[in-house]
């Protein structure tokens, strides 16, 4: 055994509450803080504290502050990290996202800003921190593969190209935010429906965007990217549905891509619990 090796140290934004604070909760259950230390993110501090008092306050959990929306803040947290806690992740777990119904451009520009270019800010500034062999795991749906489904097969091919980089992404990304303000989404090939569309394709973008930091990162640091779908779960983004499984489930979808050997995953892979699923 070895005294010297650092706990391994792992970032879960939006854990507050739902799903990640499950998360967070079943990680420092299971470890001690010499193995395993969590930095439990929110938004909102007194939200993370308040999370913090109702585990207990555990010796190997830590709040950090983190709007995952807010460029200022990812990068406050970056010097937090480096300040109070050593300086390095070996797993980042991009958790925190919204969704709102209305196909606006105002309700666009929210749901990208924390389900898009927040995680997109996040990964590539928080990557000198991981340590090699590191990982990053975007947490994203089903939702995303169906709207992808449903779109015309030339976004489609764009979406799923090979050769995408981020800078095309997010040119489809703004021209997506564009066209819901023109009013222009049928023409450039998407399939509007009530509700979950624009959180669809914003996980639709984030499932585009894993792919592109695979190719990115694997080679560097040796890092896995993956994405991850907790299933259809009861909590305040479901409204709590009658017909959703246990956020509890949800969670151990996610611990099983936080804690199983990388050998055992495979990079760029979207899973569900504990499957690799196709994307498209
Ligand atoms: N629930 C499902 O059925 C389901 C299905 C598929 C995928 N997912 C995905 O699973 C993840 C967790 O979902 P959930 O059901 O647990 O959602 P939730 O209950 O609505 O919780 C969302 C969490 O994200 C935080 N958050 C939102 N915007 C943030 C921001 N800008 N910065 C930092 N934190 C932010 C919230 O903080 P506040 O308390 O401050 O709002 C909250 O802690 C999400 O990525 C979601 O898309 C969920």
């Amino acid at each position: 055994m070895s005294f010297n090796k650092q706990p391994r140290q792992i970032l879960v934004t939006g854990a507050n509450r739902g799903i990640g604070f499950l998360v967070v909760k079943k990680l420092s259950e299971t470890s001690s803080v010499d193995e395993t230390i969590i930095l439990l993110g929110s938004r909102d501090v007194k939200k993370g504290y308040d999370a913090l008092r109702q585990l207990n306050s555990p010796s190997n959990v830590f709040v950090l502050h983190l709007d995952t929306s807010s460029n200022e803040s990812i990068l406050h947290a970056i010097e937090e990290i480096k300040q109070k806690h050593g300086g390095y992740l070996d797993v980042i777990v991009n958790n925190a996202a919204i969704s709102i119904a209305e196909i606006t451009e105002d309700s666009a520009r929210q749901v990208f800003a924390t389900n898009y270019y927040g995680i997109q800010f996040i990964n590539e500034h928080m990557t000198p921190l991981l340590i090699n062999n590191g990982r990053i795991i975007n947490v994203s749906s089903q939702v995303g593969i169906d709207t992808l489904q449903e779109c015309s097969r030339s976004l489609q091919e764009k979406y799923t190209s090979s050769e995408l980089t981020q800078t095309q992404l997010n040119e489809l990304v703004e021209d997506f935010i564009s066209s819901v303000r023109t009013n222009n989404l049928e023409n450039l090939g998407y399939r509007t429906k009530p509700d979950w569309f624009v959180y669809g394709v914003s996980k639709m973008a984030l499932n585009a965007l894993t792919q592109i930091e695979t190719r990115q990162w694997s080679a560097r640091k040796n890092l896995l990217c993956l994405s991850v779908t907790p299933g259809f779960c009861a909590t305040d983004m479901t409204h709590f549905a009658t017909n959703a499984r246990s956020a509890e489930l949800g969670a151990d979808s996610i611990l099983y891509v936080i804690n199983t050997p990388a050998n055992q995953l495979e990079s760029g892979g979207f899973y569900r619990d504990g499957q690799l699923l196709t994307i498209s």
